[in-house]
């Protein structure tokens, strides 16, 4: 693979900068975002004074921490618009994610937050290995999720040409492969997958394309999972992590020239890590729960908001900004499986180390007669190896391994090609079929 370094005279200022020079720009934001946040939402004004903390409380960075979270339960509380900062009228876009249960979260979108967006979705691609004059195939889904339209804005930014197919029609996604020869993919990992699928289907070689690039992201995917794309398509996969109520795609985004973490774009967001359980701050370099401050945002500011996501922060290595550990899991989606913390990517990787088996799996957690809860992973055999003997000793190694380093008994079903079933998006890597109420 080439290497696709970018020319540090395109980076932006803030990219190199010294630590104190960021945390200057991040404390100036920080206290305008606050007051920002207070005078304008009532929402944060209510919150704030009951809390007996106010914007002027904040005299340096580590002041934050008096303030109090904002959760995804807030959002759906003042669903639709109750958290906004700025009229509605002055809102040139909003973008909503479903979500499992309950109401959508509505976020808004001022039009410097949409250009802002796009400077950050546009530094992500350049971090990525992309250059102006590139064409970008989007394949993530386009609409009310945030993932087509942040990274279509932030392409056009940077100078691509941009194809927006968004997500699905999986033989049209390999035509315009074949047909307009783009140098980087914008996709979560599974559907790369199913688009591998394709490939292999029409008898293409996959490493024989045009693309350079992929941009992954929306959804936890492992180091393994790199190396599988990477070695299949010749060609850098490099990790985009985002969330809506933050901003969307381009929160933070690794370097194609270290691959080691995610930069997390500072000078627009400002990241905290917590204990889940008791939300004290926890020093750089342990593991807990991100939790980010938005630095620059009109719309929709957010103070402390309690992502969910499992990482850590480290240094800066080919960025000054902090990064984060690549994300293997939500505090939600972990399985707590007879007292054992589970992770889907702990199954993926796994998985990924059998050869016979395809990189496609669903998990699926039901409750016996016996009251023990019990965990399927659903996953499917590569075509030449679908023979009973060979699917058997996929499912053995798989039973083992997973004992063994995850820690906890499975049951194996190894189905026939294309038996599990795909996603065109996020992928739902766990069905939970047991009793809500216990
Ligand atoms: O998924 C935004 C996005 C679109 C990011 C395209 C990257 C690419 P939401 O739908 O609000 O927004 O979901 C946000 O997805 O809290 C994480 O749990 C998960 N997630 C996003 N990116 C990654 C990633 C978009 N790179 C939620 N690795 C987040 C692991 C990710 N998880």
């Amino acid at each position: 693979m080439e290497d696709l370094t970018p020319d540090p005279t395109t980076l932006d200022p803030v990219e190199t900068a010294s630590r104190d020079d960021i945390a200057a720009i991040q404390l100036d934001r920080l206290k305008w975002s606050l007051r920002h946040a207070y005078d304008n939402a009532p929402f944060y004004k209510a919150r704030f004074d009951a809390a007996g903390v106010h914007p002027d409380d904040l005299r340096e960075l580590s002041d934050l921490a008096k303030f109090p979270f904002t959760t995804k339960q807030d959002l759906r509380d003042t669903y639709p618009f109750g958290m906004f900062a700025i009229p509605r009228e002055e809102l040139v876009r909003i973008h909503a994610s479903s979500g499992t249960t309950g109401k959508p979260t509505v976020v808004g979108y001022t039009r410097r937050d949409i250009d802002n967006w796009a400077d950050l979705i546009a530094r992500s691609i350049r971090a990525s290995g992309g250059r102006p004059g590139d064409i970008c195939h989007v394949s993530y889904g386009y609409g009310l999720f945030t993932g087509g339209l942040g990274a279509h804005y932030g392409a056009e930014r940077l100078g691509c040409t941009v194809v927006p197919i968004s997500g699905g029609m999986t033989e049209r996604q390999v035509t315009l492969i074949e047909d307009f020869k783009p140098r980087i993919i914008m996709v979560t990992p599974s559907y790369m997958l199913s688009i591998l699928d394709e490939f292999r289907r029409r008898g293409m070689d996959p490493r024989e394309n045009s693309l350079q690039v992929g941009i992954f992201g929306a959804e936890p995917w492992t180091n393994q999972m790199r190396q599988e794309i990477e070695q299949v398509f010749d060609m850098h996969a490099v990790d985009i992590y985002g969330l809506s109520e933050i901003m969307g795609p381009g929160v933070a985004n690794e370097c194609v020239e270290t691959k080691d973490g995610l930069h997390i774009w500072e000078d627009h967001f400002l990241p905290e890590i917590i204990d889940p359980e008791t939300g004290e701050v926890l020093p750089d370099g342990e593991m807990g729960e991100l939790v980010f401050t938005t630095l620059t945002k009109e719309g929709l500011p957010m103070v402390r908001y309690r992502t969910r996501d499992l990482t850590r922060l480290l240094p800066g290595t080919a960025r000054s900004v902090r990064r984060m550990e690549k994300i293997t899991g939500r505090s939600d989606d972990m399985i707590i499986l007879r007292g054992v913390n589970v992770f889907p990517t702990q199954i993926e990787e796994q998985i990924l180390k059998i050869a016979s088996l395809a990189p496609h799996f669903q998990i699926e957690l039901q409750t016996g007669a016996n009251r023990m809860d019990s965990m399927t992973v659903h996953c499917e055999c590569l075509p030449d190896a679908a023979d009973p003997a060979s699917r058997d000793a996929a499912a053995k190694d798989l039973a083992h391994r997973i004992k063994s380093v995850v820690g906890v008994s499975s049951t194996i079903t190894i189905h026939d090609p294309d038996g599990v079933a795909r996603s065109e998006g996020k992928a739902r890597r766990v069905v939970d079929n047991r009793p809500k109420e216990r």
